[in-house]
């Protein structure tokens, strides 16, 4: 007998729950100055390119897979063809790697949460966040002496994520969706109304939507287009694909997927606006223009935000207000992440969820804790996101690709599944996108990706580290799937006795 899978309640909390997982740090923290650095408004042509031929098509991809299927990662993939388990593993392998330091930046968005009320950053939030705070040490290459002012924080996301998790699918993740993505989308939009009436907020405006147009001849703005849809809209490594398994069996795909990418991208943008009205305030009281105030995601977060959160009147609450929705949106889509590893271990060793979930999130937690609060952590958190999006994510997608559309050629199979349950019905054109144009856009990204680091390294980092956790990373993620891939199914969980979701009429 197979275990009974776990369900959403209904199609509204899986977009809810869907929505929560897209909207993270991706979009607070990575897309304003992705889309600064790559030509501000020309970025939004990329963008929405990269959206509409590879970041839909591949979430209706995930879609039909894991509703299809009724599986984690390595089930669907498995019952797609006996020998594709391996991708799935390899894409729970990218998610467990990923939450292991995105609870990391939820962790440091908790604690400036609470140096907001007394900016504790005090006249410089640069030094505060690398030397108070983080308490980096800028010599050794990797040295794991503790931070505890991480580390507690860290204990307190892992817990609350384990604790959401083990109340399952709906009782879980479902509630926590419903209560936290309308009270964010309330505390963001607060926010940005607040950083639209701050002076000089036109000239930040100006400068993110400003179009760059020689920047659309340069092949890394694609590049970073596409790097950035794939992160943001959590697909590709399991997290769409584990959700829509809990589907139920009449759902109508397609128009929930739209659903979900036209929320996540106007978050996006969303998120755009109001991060640079604030830094237009800022380059104006500092008598500056504003690419001077702009930096890296995480310069952006914990550096840029906290000394303009100290030259504003009434700064402590907008510090509580970003921070909040930091915290918000990135818990949302740290326990989508863990939820990946979790369902492939009980999916594939056939245990409950209580044993998956602590088991799961017991070894995650303790790499976790290992790596990340200490003296290297950041340097350690550098380059293991580098690596696991712009290398492991994108290899792992187009391998999924190629097998799917060429090898086995189940393109038009999946595609007539999608189209018996939807009323937004694919054709041609899907086929075109996924089977052709998207995995083009990522074979060009990685040959490109891995020939940079092979000849540059990473940034100034030193070489045994990037070796270690971005290359030593990848490789180990590999070499576990194919383990895992060969590892036998337990009886009562046997893939091959499997009969598909029908497709249905929609109701
Ligand atoms: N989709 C999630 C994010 O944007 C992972 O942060």
């Amino acid at each position: 007998m197979e275990r009974q899978r776990e369900a959403w309640s209904g199609r509204s909390v899986f977009i809810l729950a869907a929505i929560g997982s897209a909207v993270g740090l991706g979009n607070i923290w990575r897309f304003p100055a992705t889309a600064y650095e790559n030509g501000g408004g020309a970025f939004i042509i990329p963008y929405l390119f990269a959206l509409l031929t590879a970041g839909i098509p591949f979430l209706f991809l995930d879609y039909a897979l894991g509703h299809k299927f009724r599986g984690s990662p390595p089930l669907a993939f498995r019952r797609l063809h006996k020998r594709a388990e391996t991708i799935g593993w390899w894409q729970v392998g990218i998610a467990f790697v990923i939450g292991t330091y995105y609870a990391v930046i939820v962790a440091w968005a908790i604690r400036y949460f609470f140096f907001s009320f007394n900016e504790a950053w005090g006249d410089d939030p640069a030094n505060f966040f690398s030397n108070d705070f983080l308490n980096q040490n800028s010599e050794a290459n990797v040295a794991f002496d503790f931070v505890p002012g991480v580390a507690f924080p860290l204990v307190v996301v892992w817990v609350l994520t384990l604790a959401v998790l083990i109340f399952g699918v709906q009782k879980g993740i479902g509630a926590t969706a419903r209560l936290f993505v309308p009270l964010l989308i309330v505390l963001f939009a607060i926010l940005v109304v607040r950083a639209l009436f701050l002076e000089g907020s036109a000239a930040g405006l100006d400068a993110f939507f400003r179009p760059n147009w020689s920047t659309l001849s340069d092949p890394t703005v694609w590049i970073a287009a596409y790097g950035q849809i794939f992160f943001s809209l959590s697909i590709a490594f399991g997290i769409m694909l584990t959700y829509s398994s809990y589907l139920g069996r009449k759902t109508d795909l397609t128009r929930s997927g739209l659903v979900v990418a036209f929320s996540n991208s106007s978050f996006e943008i969303l998120a755009g606006i109001g991060v640079f009205a604030t830094l237009g305030y800022m380059a104006n009281i500092s008598g500056v223009a504003v690419n001077e105030v702009v930096s890296d995601g995480i310069g952006l977060a914990f550096i840029a935000f906290p000394a303009i959160i100290s030259s504003m009147p009434g700064g402590p609450l907008f510090g509580i207000l970003f921070f909040g929705a930091l915290v918000l949106a990135g818990f949302t889509s740290m326990i989508s992440i863990v939820q990946v590893v979790v369902a492939a271990i009980e999916d594939k060793f056939d245990i409950g969820r209580v044993p998956a979930v602590l088991g799961v999130g017991g070894v995650s937690a303790v790499i976790s804790m290992l790596l990340f609060p200490t003296v290297t952590g950041l340097n350690v958190l550098d380059v293991v996101d580098n690596f696991a999006n712009n290398i492991g994510l994108v290899a792992a997608a187009l391998v999924a690709i190629v097998v799917i559309a060429w090898v086995l050629r189940r393109l038009t199979s999946l595609e007539d599944h999608l189209n018996s349950l939807s009323s937004f019905k694919l054709g041609f054109a899907w086929r075109l996108f996924i089977g052709v144009i998207t995995p083009a856009a990522l074979a060009y990204m990685l040959i490109d990706e891995t020939i940079e680091r092979i000849q540059d390294g990473y940034g100034n980092l030193p070489g045994g580290l990037v070796n270690t956790f971005g290359w030593g990373a990848q490789i180990l993620v590999i070499v576990l799937a194919v383990l895992l891939a060969n590892v036998r199914w337990r009886r009562t969980h046997n893939p091959e006795n499997f009969e598909p979701t029908k497709a249905g009429t929609r109701v």
